[in-house]
This record gives structure tokens, sequence and C-alpha cells, in this order.
């Protein structure tokens, strides 16, 4: 049973990280209970791709909180690993292999490591780990990507923003993600007519790929505080006037939503001036993927931000929103949360499973207000732990969480 954008339209919720952590302190009684095999009814088939770098480390992690969240929660899981990305490269010439595109579209949902690192860094195009992904994004029409950037109390420390500009933000950005300059043709290397080579890409989008991820925006938003910022470049370029036009067209639809927009150079620094003036973002592909990646900064740590991308119909794919980090890949150094919370939110928009994505939310406030911190987001006064440790310290959250024992 896959899940579907259309069914999950309707209950968008934003990852719900609240802004007290109090409420998730262990239970004076933590008991043990396994939900009987009798009581599991619903399954689901979950295709890991582990991909390169740190994406093996992190998905083992956020497979085993899955397994246990599942467990306690009566869903029965299945999983089948697929290769992608360089991992795929190295064992079939290809970024993605057929196979996996089959296996991820035949399966309810699809958890992403990371893809990429130097040693496919010179190859051609077609053979990049970066073009296995475009294609997976391509192949599964998953056109709507959901990046929340939530500042956490636990974490408010570790962003390079001063105390007051951070705390409290709680920011989505919607990027469009399978249209504009990522796939636009007319696009390669070329000669000018004077002889000099060229490389070109076209912005282009039609209306229908800006209605559909201004629908889901809208309902994003409306599910948030109700205020919707569309950042676009639309005293510059044609195809941002056209994305505005529409934009401002679906807006009568959502009279309760307060639409704005921005041009995105300003909408880039008033990011890092008052990120709090912004509720729900929602921009085309290139400006979602580097705004999104300063959004991510406002919390302090990249290594925390999840992603979900959602399709009309069938598997969405749930991935950390951070690279391979090949520099500290196999040393059991990556954060795992980012892999963890994207697990959650596969539970909550790929499955519908909301008390399970909860569950694992809870668990890594918990984890973290319980002092484990990796490198990335350490603080002196906290304890300094590992991928895996930090793993298993997230696992005794999750299973402290169930209501003890009579
Ligand atoms: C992202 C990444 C990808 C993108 C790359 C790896 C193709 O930066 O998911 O943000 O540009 O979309
Ligand atoms: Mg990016």
């Amino acid at each position: 049973m896959a899940a579907s954008l259309q069914l999950n339209v309707k209950s968008f919720r934003p990852i719900a990280l609240p802004n007290s952590a109090s409420r998730y302190r262990y239970s004076a009684k933590p008991a043990r209970i396994r939900c009987s095999a009798a009581s599991q009814s619903k399954r689901y088939t979950i295709t890991l791709l582990p991909g390169d770098g740190i994406g093996p480390e992190i998905i083992s992690v956020a497979k085993n909180v899955l397994n246990l969240t599942a467990s306690l929660e009566g869903i029965d899981l299945r999983f089948q690993e697929m290769p992608m990305g360089g991992a795929a490269l190295d064992l079939t010439g290809v970024p993605l292999p057929e196979e996996t595109l089959l296996a991820a579209k035949q399966s309810d949902a699809v958890l992403l490591g990371a893809i990429g690192g130097y040693k496919w860094d010179a190859n051609e195009k077609h053979l990049k780990p970066e073009t296995g992904l475009l294609q997976l994004r391509e192949g599964l029409k998953v056109f709507a990507n959901l990046r929340p950037a939530t500042v956490l109390p636990q974490l408010v420390d570790a962003s390079t923003l001063k105390k007051e500009v951070a705390e409290g933000v709680d920011i989505m950005v919607v990027r469009e993600l399978t249209g504009g300059i990522y796939f636009g043709k007319p696009r390669g290397f070329s000669k000018s007519e004077n002889g000099e080579e060229i490389g070109f890409n076209t912005e282009v989008y039609a209306g229908y790929e800006v209605d559909r991820i201004a629908h889901v925006a809208f309902e994003t938003a409306r599910k948030r505080q109700g205020r919707l910022c569309s950042v676009d470049k639309a005293n510059v370029l044609e195809a941002s006037m056209f994305w505005r036009k529409r934009v401002v067209a679906i807006s009568s639809e959502y009279p309760d939503v307060e639409l704005s927009h921005m041009y995105v150079d300003n909408a880039a620094m008033q990011l890092v001036r008052y990120p709090k003036q912004f509720d729900t973002i929602v921009t085309n592909n290139i400006f979602g993927d580097i705004l999104s990646d300063e959004a991510s900064m406002i919390t302090g740590s990249i290594g925390m931000l999840p992603s979900a991308s959602l399709g009309e119909s069938g598997p969405g794919v749930f991935e950390p929103i951070h690279g391979s980090a090949p520099d500290i890949a196999g040393q059991d150094k990556a954060n795992p949360l980012a892999t963890v919370l994207s697990a959650a939110m596969l539970l909550r928009y790929g499955l519908g499973e909301e008390n399970a994505a909860k569950r694992i939310e809870a668990a890594v406030l918990a984890t973290l207000d319980r002092g484990f911190r990796t490198g990335d987001i350490y603080s002196s006064g906290t304890k300094l732990v590992g991928c895996k440790e930090m793993g298993e310290e997230v696992l005794k959250s999750v299973d402290s969480q169930v209501p003890a024992a009579v």
C-alpha cells in the first residue's frame, strides 16, 4: 500500500518538534512491552538506499530505530537494501540501476542515506552519483520536497547565529524537486557563434508544476502558522514572473493563508537577519536547494535536518539533507539524527503512522536532553559520542517511552 501525497496532503502536518522537551522526560518506570505478532496487522516494505560515505552508518542506525519503533507500535516493516550512487557505480556501472528504481517503486517508502564522494567527482555527468539521485526523484515523480529547519532548545547554542536570533525558529521549506533548471531543456555544452565553448541550462516551469507545488505549500502553511512566503526572482526571470502569477492565482483557494513574495537574494539575507519572520517558504528547485542549506545552519547543524520528497502517488523518498561527508566516512563520527528524523518523516508522511513518527521524534529529543552529542553539535558539558553510540542511546529512548507495565 503505497502512500500518496493526495492522501497525505489533507493530513499534512509539519514535523512537530515541541519547544519544550520536558514533555519527553523519561518515565519513572521504564518498561519493556513488545507488541505480540498477532497485533501486527500493518505491513510495509521499506527500500533502504545507504549510498556512499557516511550513508551506510547512518542508515544502519535509522533502520534499528525503525525496527524497534515498529515493533512497539504494532507495525511490520520489511526492509530491502539496494545499491545507489557511487556504491552502485562501483557495483553495476550506473548510479541508479533499474533494479533499484523498480524496487523503490514497488515499496511503500524509500529511506536514503547520502550519495557522492571524491572518487566519482570527475566522472562524466551521466556517471555521477548525483545523477542517480536526480533519476530517482524523477523516476518516483517526487515533486514536493519538505525541508523543515527547526531550532531545538537543546541545540540553540550550536547555531552560529546569536541566541536571540536563532531561538524559536521553525521554518518549513517547500522545494519544488522535479522541475526548473535541474531538469529543463535545452541543456548541455556547445559552442557559441564565435566558437567559444559554452555550458547552458534552462529554467522552465509549466503551469501544472507550479500549481501542484503551490497546493502542497498552502496546505502545509495552513497546518502551521498560516503564513507562506513564495521566493522567486521575478524582477529578472520570466520563469519566476510566471511562478508568481500562478502562486497568486492559487492563493484565492486559501484565503486563510497569508501569502507574501520575496526575491531570492533578499530571502537569503532575511534568513540570517531575522529568520523568525518565516513560517513556510515555497520556492523552485535551485533556490530551494540553496535556501534549505542556509536555513539548516540556523539550527546549528545540517546533521540534524531531515527531509521528505513526495509525489501525487507512490512511495516518497526520505533522506537527511546533508551529504555523504566522505572526510569522516567510516570513522563513526557522523550524526545519525537527521536520518533518524527522516525515518520519522517516513512514518508520518509516507505511511501515515503518526504515533510511530512521534515516538521517534520524542526519542531524539530525550536523547539530546540526556546530554548525548555527536561532534557536529557538541558543546562543553555534554557527552561526545559517535554515530553508533548515539544510535544506541536513541534506541534506549524509544524503548523508555513504552507505558509502564502494570
Ligand atoms: C540536495 C542535494 C542534491 C540537489 C544534489 C546532491 C544533487 O544538494 O538534495 O539538496 O542539488 O538537489
Ligand atoms: Mg542541496
